[in-house]
């Protein structure tokens, strides 16, 4: 499973880096986020997952 943020739809609100710290990381001063790499780890799918969902602007995206 992989994760990644659209840079053209994350506007900074930070609540995916603020939830899962281990993943998501803050990649300006803005609070646009990213991820290192876009592989989720087993233990962190379910929370990532959550933080996909509760993106204001639907910026994450989860593949298979
Ligand atoms: Fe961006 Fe959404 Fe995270 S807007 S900083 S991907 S919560």
């Amino acid at each position: 499973m992989h994760a990644t943020i659209s840079a053209e739809r994350c506007q900074g609100h930070a609540l995916c880096a603020a939830a899962v710290p281990d993943f998501f990381e803050l990649s300006d001063d803005d609070g646009h986020s990213s991820v290192a790499s876009p592989r989720i780890p087993e233990n962190l799918r379910e929370a990532v997952r959550m933080a996909a969902a509760n993106c204001p602007e639907r910026a994450i995206t989860i593949s298979e």
